[in-house]
């Protein structure tokens, strides 16, 4: 096989890997089958350490149920499940790799109870684990957590300000560690997104620039040229990088594929979301703002989520007395007298009611969307089941230490990704879920690769990158 523009392995916890990595992917949309089978191939495979699988006696996958009363009892289950989940991949991972590539695991700064699950994990895979991948938030810990188990680091970020506080704090004081930085372009890659305030969802930017500037921020704080930023977001011919590759501007790079890998013989998620990836077009995929973490993710855009957007497209703001332009009382989806909204607004409350969006639900910016009593009760019954498994959650409210809450009203606009990701990941409805995916997942359907319903394996898959395509 000859290897596209002479790519060459990196050296990765001691040993030669292909720069080519399977990003880790919650909920139980990477695990061992695929990340072992990414190692054997000889690159780096990522257990995804999101609420795990663990499985029976009889190999099973063991149902994460929550009989507990209390949130704070069902977290600490959660963290229970998590850690068991994801030591039990490592090590059937670790199998599966036999000595070739590495295990990487990943873990969400923003989950509930990360740094527990974290050092629970590390604790009982020692020697098996090569590095750890971890954004969505600030993870100013995970250096100081790596140095303590003698892990390699990765931190991810989305540009080269996030990296510079990051490092300025904490990381410059475990610099041997931190073996790469993976840039993950945040209006291309599946998934969470780390868009900052100063950037329009709107307007995409080259990667390009931005990954040189880390490149520069790195350099100016002393990190050699050796520690590759992985660029993760749209990879899909490593041709098209071309111009990136043994390019003296940007120091040592590799390749971190997220949406590519999901269609595979040994990639986890059920058939029917594999099927659905080779059907999308360009525009399936949706860069939005529903997700509980309050960050920006990307998922397709299907009647899940475009029931958020026509919900939250049936939102209009009141306030508590007469005031400015809200001179009229809503009169119908609430109870009691203090909603003063515009005279328009209650027309389109009372369209909305009489199409049967009866049940108007408070948000926590002076607003009230329009639901369904079904789903006003789905919504309900979701918040009340709260297993806590973020840090701080927007759809209802929970956080993970002090006193418990947010302080904030629950969200009706958003929803408990928990629950939506652990179904779509078990073989829930694909139309009814949460369906992350990178926004170059239009390429399956014309990448010739997948015809006549090609399905490959992880080893041709990356043999398959490997060659420029
Ligand atoms: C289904 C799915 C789930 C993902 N979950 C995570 C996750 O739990 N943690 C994480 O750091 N990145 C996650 N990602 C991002 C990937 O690791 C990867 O960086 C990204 O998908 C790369 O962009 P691509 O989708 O264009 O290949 C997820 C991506 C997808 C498609
Ligand atoms: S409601 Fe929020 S914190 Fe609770 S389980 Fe669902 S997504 Fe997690």
């Amino acid at each position: 096989m000859s290897v596209f523009k002479g790519l060459k392995p990196i050296l990765y916890g001691g040993r030669e890997v292909w720069p080519l990595i399977e990003g880790g992917k919650g909920v139980a949309a990477t695990n061992h089958a695929s990340s072992g089978a990414w190692a054997a191939a000889g690159g780096i495979g990522t257990v995804s350490a999101v609420n795990a699988d663990s499985y029976d006696a009889q190999g099973h996958v063991v149902p994460q149920v929550y009989p507990q009363p209390s949130r704070r009892e069902r977290h600490d289950q959660l963290i229970t499940y998590a850690i068991d989940g994801a030591v039990e991949q490592v090590r059937r991972a670790y199998d599966i790799a036999s000595g070739r590539g590495a295990i990487n695991i990943n873990v969400l700064w923003e989950m509930g109870g990360a740094q527990a699950v974290l050092e629970g994990v590390l604790e009982r895979t020692r020697g098996l684990v090569t590095g750890v991948t971890c954004g969505a938030g600030m993870p100013y810990r995970l250096s100081e957590i790596a140095a303590r188990f003698n892990v390699n680091y990765l931190p991810i970020v989305s540009s080269g300000r996030a990296f510079r506080a990051l490092w300025k704090r904490a990381y410059h004081k475990v610099a041997h560690l931190m073996a790469a930085v993976v840039y993950e372009d945040p209006w291309l890659a599946g998934g969470h997104n780390g868009l900052s305030n100063a950037e329009d969802p709107r307007k995409p930017e080259d990667p390009y620039p931005r990954v040189k500037s880390l490149r520069a921020t790195m350099r100016a704080e002393g990190v050699s040229d050796s520690v590759p930023i992985i660029m993760a977001g749209g990879v899909w011919f490593l041709r098209e990088w071309n111009d990136w590759i043994d390019n003296p501007e940007l120091g040592a790079i590799a390749f971190q594929f997220g949406t590519r890998p999901l269609l595979t013989e040994e990639s986890p998620i059920p058939q029917g979301w594999k099927d659905h990836l080779r059907k999308l077009a360009p525009g399936d995929v949706l860069l939005h703002r529903f997700s509980p973490t309050g960050f920006y993710s990307s998922a397709v855009r299907n009647p899940f989520l475009r029931n958020l957007e026509a919900r939250s497209a049936r939102q209009i703001p009141y306030s508590r007395v007469a005031a400015g332009e809200h001179t009229v009382q809503l009169d119908v989806g609430v109870r009691g007298k203090n909603f003063w909204v515009t005279p328009a607004d209650r027309d389109h409350a009372r369209g909305w009611a009489a199409q049967g969006f009866s049940h108007a639900l408070r948000t926590p910016d002076d607003t009230v969307v329009f639901v369904t009593g079904e789903e006003r009760d789905t919504i309900r019954t979701d918040q009340a089941d709260c297993m806590g498994c973020l840090s701080h959650c927007g759809f209802s409210a929970w956080k993970d230490h002090d006193d418990w809450s947010t302080g904030r009203l629950a969200d009706p606009r958003s929803f408990c990704i928990q629950k939506t990701l652990q179904d779509i990941a078990h073989g829930g409805d694909i139309d009814q879920n949460l369906m992350f995916a990178g926004h170059a997942a239009y390429r399956f359907a014309q990448d010739p690769f997948y015809s006549n319903n090609f399905t490959p394996t992880v080893k041709q898959l990356v043999d398959r990158i490997l060659t420029g395509d």
